[in-house]
């Protein structure tokens, strides 16, 4: 159906951090299907493991035990503060399964309606509920009446943190680095006092990671980085590499309100899905792994601010890692078209911020070639928008 504006490309093939027309053009790949293929194209080893799963078992269903579900959910609660996972689909359903969960809690142990507060300009998804969670009209608008239960409030604001003291929500729902908003990081001292704040009133903290997690931001997960302990967490895009995944993870006493019927998924945790995600999240989380997107994402930056003082439509680069916006006096969407006729792929976040997505395994060579693409495409965009 017509939901998409799309691009004048056809992509047949993809390898690392390129991808090949139809007609076998090569193209630098700087969108990695929106923050999900991490690791580039086709990484070897999650492909080997796919194969052999292949050969194995594709499907049974929840109502038996999956032992790759079971490795997986072990993996991802070894590596984090959490203690148990719910697997789904997709970022959306992810924070679903994290809406219902509140519900639960808040209906089961306090008999009472959940409220849950979420910021403006965040993006949680395209289901009725994550809509209705999502701080932005256009996402919202011609899909009313919205779920009720949603409070939105403005994102690193400390009167926001006041409203929260007073209103005493369930939960607080935020992303640490609004990505589909406009790639604007929550300052730390703010998360710090939102953190101590939910301790004190016992509101629960619940971080959506679908864009920022499996080492987008250069650590595993960027609640690390402000060093926050949430008691749910919301995994998607990267988890599989491309393979369709999603995951909601949570505190014992937190996940405890779910008992068997209350929530569920046919596919959520198949056999294939979480193959890719047990090679992904060991090759992610690997300590030289992590490092070297730190310092190759330092390089990144580094190229960036060199050239950006020549184009003074450039107003803000803001992000971390390999998750880049920058905020332009103009047209994103103008600027990603330049780029595809160059055979760069880039993406927009909102109308004026242009988002770099690179694979986390790029190497200073592609980083190179891209700065030298790059150039070109904004002294284009200086000559066609601002000569
Ligand atoms: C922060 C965040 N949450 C949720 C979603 C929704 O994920 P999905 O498209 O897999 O449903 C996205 C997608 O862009 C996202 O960036």
């Amino acid at each position: 159906m017509n939901t998409y504006s799309r691009l004048p490309l056809s992509i047949q093939n993809g390898k690392g951090t390129y991808v090949w027309s139809n007609n076998n053009e090569k193209y630098l790949d700087f969108t990695s299907g929106i923050a999900t293929c991490n690791l580039g194209h086709c990484p070897p080893e999650v492909e080997k493991a796919l194969k052999k799963q292949l050969s194995a078992l594709w499907h049974t269903s929840n109502l038996y035990h999956v032992p790759k579900q079971e490795e997986l959910a072990r993996l991802l609660v070894d590596k984090s503060c959490f203690d148990q996972v719910f697997f789904c689909n997709s970022g959306a359903e992810a924070n679903e399964a994290a809406i219902k969960l509140v519900r639960a809690i808040a209906n089961n142990s306090h008999k009472k309606q959940a409220s849950i507060v979420t910021f403006q300009q965040s993006f949680h998804g395209r289901t009725l509920a994550t809509v209705a969670a999502t701080g932005q009209e256009k996402i919202k608008s011609g899909f009313e009446p919205m779920l009720e239960g949603f409070i939105h409030l403005s994102y690193n604001d400390y009167q926001s943190l006041q409203t929260i003291r007073e209103l005493k929500p369930t939960a607080v729902m935020l992303e640490l680095l609004q990505g589909e908003g406009g790639v604007v990081p929550a300052e730390p001292e703010w998360v710090k006092e939102l953190s101590s704040i939910c301790k004190e009133y016992g509101i629960l903290l619940v971080i959506d990671e679908v864009q920022t997690g499996m080492g987008r931001t250069g650590s595993l997960f960027l609640y690390e980085q402000y060093d926050v302990e949430p008691d749910i967490m919301t995994l998607a895009k990267g988890l599989g590499s491309g393979f369709p995944i999603g995951a909601m993870l949570a505190k014992e006493e937190v996940a405890r309100a779910f008992k068997p019927g209350m929530h569920g998924s046919t596919f959520g945790g198949n056999p294939l899905a979480c193959t890719a995600g047990i090679e992904t999240l060991k090759i992610i989380s690997e300590e030289n792994f992590l490092k070297n997107i730190t310092e190759q994402s330092q390089f990144l930056h580094t190229q960036l601010e060199s050239v950006l003082d020549d184009f003074s439509f450039i107003k803000e680069k803001r992000g971390k890692g390999m998750l880049i916006g920058l905020e332009i006096d103009g047209n994103a969407i103008d600027m990603v078209k330049m780029a595809l006729e160059e055979k760069l792929l880039l993406l927009s976040a909102g109308p004026n911020v242009v988002r770099l997505l690179p694979p986390l395994t790029i190497s200073q060579e592609e980083v190179i070639s891209f700065i030298q693409t790059f150039i070109k495409v904004l002294q284009q965009y200086r000559e066609e928008e601002h000569g």
